[in-house]
């Protein structure tokens, strides 16, 4: 028995969204097509070919939102902003009304005490700049994320105290360039790791102008962790596990605190041909401190287990299957690297995604002996099937839980000394997830439409909402 440490007194007890994922609007005011918007239309890529035209209409309805938001007492708010809203083209003419919505959004928010964290780039590239010269391929995309950055500091940077980069960039790039999951739905390892090289030298590049200018508050990414275990004690698993957690993690991670690739993969890279090709002002604007982070967004959900993996005959990658269905956990990884196998001691969610608080803890503690930096997790949460009652209530006992179990984590990994500066769950309404419909539910309050009705989008909050408002009152002690 030890004595957990409390929450810090300014501790960020928040919920998290995307643009894409709720705000719908999606040619209104001005705004101009993501890659998201033409995706969705290609027939199989997502569950029932649902799309976020209409999502939860969260542009037409943030009052409310936010009015619940404070109900629920929420110290902060993550949200991201379309850059086709505020940049049709991508780049060049400004549109005004776009711009016009997140100030109304971000003043609603401060006039509730709840405090705006503003995600820059959420997936929802421009198509215009995939069209000019390929989106994240190209070396043009570093000036124009930069650029489009830096107006968003210049005309928010007075009411925005943490921003984050890139959300989830090990999960875009491969899921857009490796296993076309997402757009561009390309499917090519030497590609992937050169659109992963443009996208670090774009992240480098905002927080360094970030920095030059000297606004207030803090930026980093955020980064998809799933720490990994070896099935056992075998030393050839140990090494599997040490690969993907270098090549899964370390890849991402080291290039964003220290500026440089880890050595072991990048040798690895090389031996295949699928190195990126980096010139000296690369290594230069990489290894600048002034382009590394004040912070390490963490978006946690899951830990994945490990063994060897043959390299002639091995298991190769395999994709997120968008059937709707309680999918079947299917071995995946790289030949001669590691492969993924099931772990005895996991439960896991409708989605066959683990159930592992420990994995949080295990992931904070890891950012924070290895970085030193502190820690915002920025993503968390269970995506389940919810019922609507007919007396309007949502049981979700099992989110409560689930939520539950990653708080004590925290507390742990606190109590270990590891700095965490807040917590904003994924997600605060129920949205849309982004391959599998609406049917994945991840949020406080339910919100009734499916993939063919759109319903009257009216909101309930369920039982995890009133367990959430518990918790933030009493700063964590009662869970
Ligand atoms: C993260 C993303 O990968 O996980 C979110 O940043 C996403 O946008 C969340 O919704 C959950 O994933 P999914 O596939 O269950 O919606």
């Amino acid at each position: 028995y030890r004595k957990l440490a409390p929450f810090p007194k300014n501790f960020l007890w928040g919920s998290a969204s995307a643009a894409y994922q709720i705000e719908g609007a999606y040619q209104e005011d001005g705004k101009g097509r993501s890659v998201w918007d033409e995706f969705v239309r290609i027939p199989g890529k997502t569950f029932k070919a649902t799309n976020g035209d209409v999502a939860v209409d969260h542009y037409h309805r943030f009052e409310e939102d936010v009015a619940l938001m404070a109900k629920a007492g929420l110290k902060a708010y993550r949200f991201s902003i379309s850059w086709p809203r505020i940049l049709p083209n991508g780049k060049g003419a400004i549109n005004e009304a776009g711009l016009a919505f997140y100030n109304r959004l971000i003043n609603e928010l401060i006039a509730h005490d709840i405090e705006p964290i503003v995600t820059i780039y959420h997936w929802d590239l421009p198509q215009a700049l995939q069209d000019e010269y390929g989106g994240w391929e190209s070396r043009q995309i570093i000036e124009d994320f930069t650029n489009y950055a830096g107006l968003l500091f210049e005309r928010f940077g007075d009411r925005v105290q943490h921003w984050v980069t890139l959300n989830e960039q090990n999960v875009f790039i491969t899921h857009g360039y490796l296993t076309a999951e997402h757009p561009p739905a390309v499917t090519d390892a030497k590609r992937t790791y050169q659109a992963n090289h443009m996208a670090n030298l774009a992240n480098a590049s905002a927080i360094k102008l970030f920095h030059e200018k000297g606004y207030q508050g803090g930026i980093g990414p955020s980064f998809a962790y799933s720490p990994t275990y070896a099935l056992n004690a075998d030393p050839a698993n140990q090494i599997a596990a040490d690969n993907a957690e270098q090549l899964n993690a370390d890849l991402w991670l080291d290039v964003y605190a220290w500026g440089r690739y880890p050595k072991l993969v990048m040798t690895y890279l090389k031996q295949n041909g699928l190195a990126p090709e980096i010139t000296a002002a690369d290594r230069d604007l990489l290894a600048n401190p002034l382009a590394h982070p004040d912070f390490m967004g963490l978006n946690y959900y899951q830990t994945m287990t490990v063994t060897t993996n043959p390299l002639e005959g091995g298991v190769g990658l395999t994709k997120q299957n968008t059937s709707g269905k309680k999918g079947t956990s299917q071995a995946s990884g790289l030949p001669g690297v590691y492969k993924t196998a099931d772990n005895p001691f996991m439960q896991q969610t409708d989605w066959d995604w683990n159930i592992d608080p420990e994995g949080l803890r295990i992931a904070l503690r890891r950012i924070e002996s290895r970085y030193g930096l502190p820690v915002l997790i920025t993503e968390n949460g269970l995506g389940a099937y919810d019922t609507l009652a007919a007396d309007g209530q949502i049981n979700d006992d099992y989110r409560i839980a689930f939520l539950k179990a990653h708080v004590k984590a925290i507390q742990e990994a606190i109590t270990d000394g590891v700095t965490v500066i807040g917590y904003t769950t994924w997600s605060f309404t129920d949205l849309l997830s982004w391959t599998n419909g609406y049917q994945k539910r991840y949020g406080f309050v339910y919100i009734d439409r499916d993939e063919t009705d759109e319903k009257e989008l009216k909101r309930y909050p369920k039982d995890s909402f009133y367990w959430y408002q518990r918790v933030i009152k009493s700063n964590g002690e009662i869970i």
